[in-house]
């Protein structure tokens, strides 16, 4: 693997190296993109590299993915109110700033992203390396393939904890108490995923995490698996392991629990608005809700004691016709008000995407597939790359906006289609 330097992206990239990842080999096919200059790149490059349900397992969305395209739908909608001859002299913005008083230097955050392991051997080490080196936030799965503490281990930067009740609540409990003692910064509740989602790609072909390599998966996975080399000899290396890291140990240390047992107690016991209080005790930091799509349901979040909103529709993977994210943040915002600090994932691609939620009062973006599409296309890299491709695009759009700094970003500078805040979220203002 080899990483080069590109000096445009440097100009308008901030403190750290473009890293612009560029496949290693002979010769290239004119097919495929030599460098990730852009989130596209990085996911062909992942399609190149992936079996193909390992590649629709983490591309694909819910049903008819209408709300994976609505995600993108409304970005396009949103148009920018730029401020001409505006700005002076020839720095970049700095990009940092704090979420939920962590210090970062971009204001891009990783999305908790299972079974990343399956998509390259590295997975969630690889993934919480990549944002320390880019100063920004890593959030581990539960369902990760990594446990709580390699993960920490391999930390250089902040990680939060993302939180299913595998196991129930007793199973909760043990996961709090694993991700307080290892220093995760903060836990957030995901609170979409009564049920797995009805992923129509994934049904078809049969195949999804928790992958258990036995002859039936084997059969099914063979001609997939045979035109991707690469992908299976690294993971034969990795001894397949494509189970839940966390949930497998979860139980009496004697009699552990399997990721099936697992998923049967998440699914008759998923987390609930009572359960908050208890969580931000014992785990004596902050709390985030994850998934949430209303003014209504925001408000009970943070009358439940959330710290913050994540703005989410799990990347239109649960609840296919959910509302696209960024009306949805426009209805959270004007709910709680400015006190309560709400970020927003779902199909932000650009630094100009991450500009618009910013400038409409989001505290920061997160990314679920980008950087996971980075991952399988170089590992570290591949993210590290990713991260620089928005942080160059914030950078460069910010002046071609005129705001001077990501605190002069406000909604002056968008122009929201009509329709975008719901009456029930202006009702208590
Ligand atoms: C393959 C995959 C696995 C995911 N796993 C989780 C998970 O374990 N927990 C969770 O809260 N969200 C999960 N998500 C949702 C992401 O955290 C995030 O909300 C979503 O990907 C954002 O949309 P984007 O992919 O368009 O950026 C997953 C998303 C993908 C693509």
């Amino acid at each position: 693997m080899q990483v080069t330097g590109e000096p445009t992206a440097q100009a308008f990239g901030g403190t750290r190296a473009a890293a612009t990842f560029r496949p290693s080999g002979p010769r290239v096919s004119w097919r495929y993109p030599m460098y990730i200059r852009t989130v596209e790149d990085a996911r062909t490059l992942a399609r190149r590299r992936l079996p193909r349900a390992v590649f629709d397992y983490l591309d694909g969305a819910a049903e008819g993915e209408r709300t994976m395209r609505a995600n993108l739908a409304a970005l396009d909608a949103l148009e920018f109110r730029p401020r001409m001859a505006a700005t002076r002299g020839s720095d970049p913005a700095p990009l940092g700033r704090t979420v939920i008083g962590t210090p970062v230097s971009l204001p891009v955050l990783l999305s908790p992203v299972g079974s990343s392991r399956f998509m390259h051997t590295g997975g969630d080490v690889a993934g919480v390396r990549a944002a320390g080196a880019a100063g920004t936030i890593f959030t581990l799965s539960t369902v990760s393939g990594h446990t709580i503490g390699e993960v920490a281990a391999a930390a250089s930067g902040p990680a939060w904890f993302q939180l299913y009740f595998f196991g129930g609540r007793r199973g909760a409990e043990q996961l709090v108490d694993r991700a307080r003692a290892a220093g995760y910064r903060a836990i957030v509740v995901t609170v979409d995923t009564q049920s797995p989602g009805p992923r129509e790609r994934e049904l078809a072909l049969g195949l999804s995490p928790p992958i258990e390599v036995n002859l039936h998966t084997v059969r099914k996975m063979a001609r997939q698996v045979a035109v991707r080399p690469r992908w299976l000899a690294a993971a034969a290396r990795d001894r397949f392991r494509f189970g839940f890291a966390n949930v497998a140990n979860l139980g009496d240390p004697d009699a552990p629990m399997s990721a099936a047992e697992a998923l049967i107690f998440w699914q008759s016991a998923p987390a609930s608005w009572e359960d908050f209080a208890w969580i931000r005790d014992r785990f004596g930091g902050p709390v985030i809700a994850k998934g949430i799509l209303t003014g209504d349901d925001a408000k009970r979040a943070v009358d439940a004691g959330a710290s913050a909103i994540i703005v989410s529709n799990h990347g239109g993977r649960q609840l296919d016709r959910a509302p696209a994210a960024l009306p949805a943040l426009a209805e959270v915002l004007a709910a709680v008000g400015p006190d309560v600090e709400v970020l927003v994932d779902g199909g932000f691609r650009r630094g100009s995407d991450v500009v618009a939620a910013l400038a409409l009062g989001a505290r920061a973006v997160m990314i679920g597939r980008p950087w996971a599409y980075g991952l399988a296309a170089a590992g570290e890299a591949g993210i590290a790359s990713v991260l620089d491709v928005y942080r160059t695009g914030i950078a460069r759009t910010l002046r071609l906006l005129g705001c001077p700094s990501l605190d002069d970003l406000d909604r002056d500078f968008v122009r929201l289609p009509a329709g975008w805040q719901a009456p029930s979220a202006l009702r208590g203002r």
